[in-house]
């Protein structure tokens, strides 16, 4: 098995036969199944999506269905994809907070 070994906040004990699926969370290689949500990929991997936009709080979902916000990542062209409502796609490559030119400043006009 690949890095998804690791013990994540969730714990698979069903369906343990579906296809792979591979996909990054910050260039670490993680596996999911197919039918899973972006958000339980993940969350049988680690334990948090990463820190809250305001403050230091980490973040791990809460109502799993689209209705608490709290389950959003970024992908690598600076859009956003909200965990709990999306399946895992193979390759996605997301990011727990922004990408690093995220919010270049504006050109001035010319
Ligand atoms: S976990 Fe609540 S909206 Fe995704």
């Amino acid at each position: 098995m690949t890095s998804t070994a690791k013990q994540g906040r969730f714990v698979r004990l069903a369906e343990a036969g579906r296809a792979p699926i591979l996909f990054t969370l910050d260039g670490e290689p993680l596996q999911g199944q197919k039918g899973d949500t972006v958000l339980s990929a993940i969350l049988l991997s680690r334990k948090t999506l990463g820190h809250a936009d305001l403050g230091d709080r980490q973040r791990a979902g809460f109502c799993l269905m689209g209705a608490c916000q709290d389950c959003w990542v970024w992908q690598a062209d600076g859009t956003r994809l909200q965990t709990c409502v999306r399946q895992l796609e193979p390759g996605m490559a997301l990011l727990s907070g922004p990408p690093e030119n995220w919010l270049l400043p504006l050109e001035p006009a010319t």
